[in-house]
């Protein structure tokens, strides 16, 4: 695996495999790697003749610069991580690469931004994203760029942008990879102690019973959600918002009459975790 810095380099690197034909796949990452990042590179592994992996903590997409500064970075562990995979380039570029001075442009998806994650990080939160998102995906050109479903709204909010603006890509958006006891990874669980770590299991509970609230014939949306919330509040899991909402557009649903997205998101102590299911009519998928 090559550990490249620089725009210039990575499209250099990239312009052989893809003369010959070569299916290319991106996975954008922050680093600290965890089994959930090391998942989406095993899928680009298994599709892609050639797997890069970025790895940048974007400081457009952090609204407190304490968040941007106390994020995890270990770029020497995560390389060895990655290599172990099989990822052929690892991109890891300064800031100053990917912003140079007098950068002024924010890529903007205008609906679905402003909900849920939108409240609680701000809006510039999904500027953040989907401007270096666009900025990954102009420099790598891949076929396949691989996100995970545990960030749902990212998820649908960068497949809009991409259908949006026409680019030539296809979103592999990969399932959530979870603890045996049912915890999503997350770069955050890390800052669990361990009475916080067994209190964190109450988020899968909480979306286990929507699904079983669903599958027991309940159409109402907000009595499935008050049975969820019951179980993270018996957990002393605090949570900020719990909502059944479309899978694509994000509103929320007035009756649970097809496939429906649960999401959350909660603190646990001082760590705000978020996950979801996608629960279909009869409930679990
Ligand atoms: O999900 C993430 O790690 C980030 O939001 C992403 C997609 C790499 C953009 O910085």
């Amino acid at each position: 695996m090559r550990t490249l810095r620089s725009i210039a380099e990575l499209r250099a690197a990239l312009a052989e495999p893809r003369r010959f034909g070569a299916e290319i796949g991106l996975v954008p990452t922050m680093g600290a790697f965890h089994e959930g990042h090391l998942s989406l590179m095993r899928h680009a592994r298994e599709e892609c003749d050639t797997v890069v992996v970025s790895l940048f903590v974007n400081p457009t997409q952090f609204n407190e610069s304490s968040d941007l500064s106390a994020y995890p970075r270990d770029e020497a562990g995560d390389a060895v991580l990655a290599a172990d995979v099989g990822v052929d380039f690892l991109f890891a570029p300064p800031v100053e690469e990917l912003y140079p001075t007098g950068f002024a442009t924010t890529v903007s998806v205008s609906a679905i931004t402003g909900e849920l994650e939108g409240i609680h990080r701000g809006r510039g939160h999904f500027d953040g994203v989907t401007t270096i998102v666009t900025k990954l995906l102009n420099i790598a050109s891949p076929d396949v760029a691989y996100f995970g479903q545990k960030d749902a709204q990212q998820a649908v909010v960068i497949k809009r942008l991409v259908r949006d603006l026409d680019m030539p890509v296809r979103i592999a958006i990969c399932p959530t990879v979870r603890e045996p006891d049912g915890l999503a990874m997350s770069s955050r669980n890390r800052h669990l102690d361990p009475a916080e770590r067994f209190r964190a299991t109450a988020l899968h509970r909480a979306l286990r019973t929507a699904e079983a609230a669903v599958a027991a014939g309940l159409r109402d949306p907000a009595v499935v959600q008050a049975r969820a919330r019951a179980e993270l509040t018996s957990s002393h899991v605090e949570p900020e918002y719990l909502e059944l909402v479309h899978a694509d557009t994000l509103a929320p649903v007035a009756t649970i009459d097809g496939d429906v997205l649960a999401v959350l998101a909660a603190w646990v102590g001082d760590t705000r975790l978020i996950d979801n299911h996608v629960i279909t009519k009869n409930g679990r998928r």
